[in-house]
């Protein structure tokens, strides 16, 4: 029996999950909304948020575990603790470092750490569909977008990645000259719905291999903006939404596609915050039919920062014995 309690506190959201040999009993996330106002996360505020919520988020992570012990004696059915060491912000990994590290030395138990980017693409192993090896994962969230080729749980090689913006930035900073509020990336979504994604077009850049850009997207709609009339965004919202929304998911479905032709890899999968777009899903099942894929996308709370995903890729490190020592510190940049 492997029972893993991990926490997760890279950016701006607090969450704590336990996990029993590989099936995740709970997976508690609290938002953190204080940022909204800001037109981005504030690093200062979501330390904070973060030591305030931390407590609350595993003690409710615990009790739903198992329901009939007290905290106290829930934690002493726990083999291991698991955290995000990087990459993220700093002061908001230093809060989920510090509680973990603690409870493994009051507690006498190893500690686990986990890359956040890693445990973005095991997500996909989470449920009972999952992807058999190797796979190919599209991790597509605020901070990255990578092409990753998992031949194992922890045989994971990134061949792809953005050069300059992540996709998720791609969407906020464009919500953002749309003059909607942050994160802009799922009203982008929800304003799709309604327009035509064919009306207007924006740049698509020309990366060689199976690497990504996205700034030029938001200087390509800058520009465009700039030369319209006043009141042009409010009478045009819908097509302006679907238009970008439809020039990212080219740019990612593109490379998708050749890095599956290169390897000749036929399982896809999605992970990362950017996994949640509605658009992004139906064209990568649509090309999965199209090319012959087994397409895979984990349910919708797996796909936004959670602390889940931290517990499986901690089981499966746990699994080979891999643990930290109390010494280990998190890194805000980490390659993998
Ligand atoms: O993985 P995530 O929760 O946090 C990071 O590690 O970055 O990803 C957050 C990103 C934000 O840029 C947000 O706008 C984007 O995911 N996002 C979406 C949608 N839901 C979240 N982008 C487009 N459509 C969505 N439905
Ligand atoms: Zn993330």
């Amino acid at each position: 029996m492997a029972t893993i309690l991990a926490i997760e506190s890279s950016c701006d959201e607090t969450s704590a999950s336990v996990c029993v040999d590989g099936k995740i009993l709970s997976n508690f996330i609290a938002n953190q909304t204080v940022h909204q106002k800001y037109g981005g996360v504030v690093p200062e505020l979501a330390s904070r948020a973060h030591m305030q919520n931390i407590v609350p988020v595993i003690d409710a992570a615990l009790k739903e575990a198992f329901p009939e012990a007290l905290p106290q004696n829930s934690l002493q059915n726990v083999d291991a603790i698991a955290f995000t060491q990087a990459p993220g912000l700093i002061g908001s990994l230093l809060v989920g470092a510090q509680f973990a590290k603690s409870l493994a030395l009051s507690l006498n138990k190893p500690l686990v750490s986990v890359h956040h980017m890693q445990a973005h693409v095991l997500a996909n192993l989470i449920e009972e569909n999952r992807p058999a090896f190797p796979f190919l994962c599209l991790t597509v969230s605020g901070g990255h977008t990578q092409i990753v080729l998992a031949s194992g749980p922890l045989d994971l090689k990134v061949i792809g990645e953005t050069i300059d913006d992540a996709a998720g930035e791609a969407f906020d900073k464009s919500a953002k000259l749309l003059g909607l509020p942050y994160p802009g990336g799922p009203l982008i979504d929800k304003h799709a719905k309604n327009g035509n994604p064919l009306r207007f077009k924006f740049a698509e850049p020309q990366i060689p291999e199976l690497n990504f850009s996205f700034s030029g997207l938001k200087t390509s709609v800058l520009y465009f903006l700039q030369k319209q009339e006043p009141g042009f965004i409010e009478a045009n919202l819908d097509d302006l939404c679907a238009s970008i929304q439809h020039t990212i998911i080219n740019i990612l479905l593109k490379k998708i596609k050749k890095a599956a032709q290169q390897t000749g890899v036929k399982n896809v999968c999605i992970a990362g915050g950017v996994s949640a777009n509605s658009g992004l899903r139906n064209s990568l099942k649509e090309m999965g039919e199209k090319q012959g894929w087994k397409t895979y996308i984990p349910k919708f709370e797996y796909c936004t920062d959670n602390a889940a995903m931290i517990a499986i890729t901690a089981y499966y490190k746990f699994m080979e014995k891999e643990f930290s020592s109390l010494e280990v510190g998190p890194t805000a940049r980490s390659e993998w």
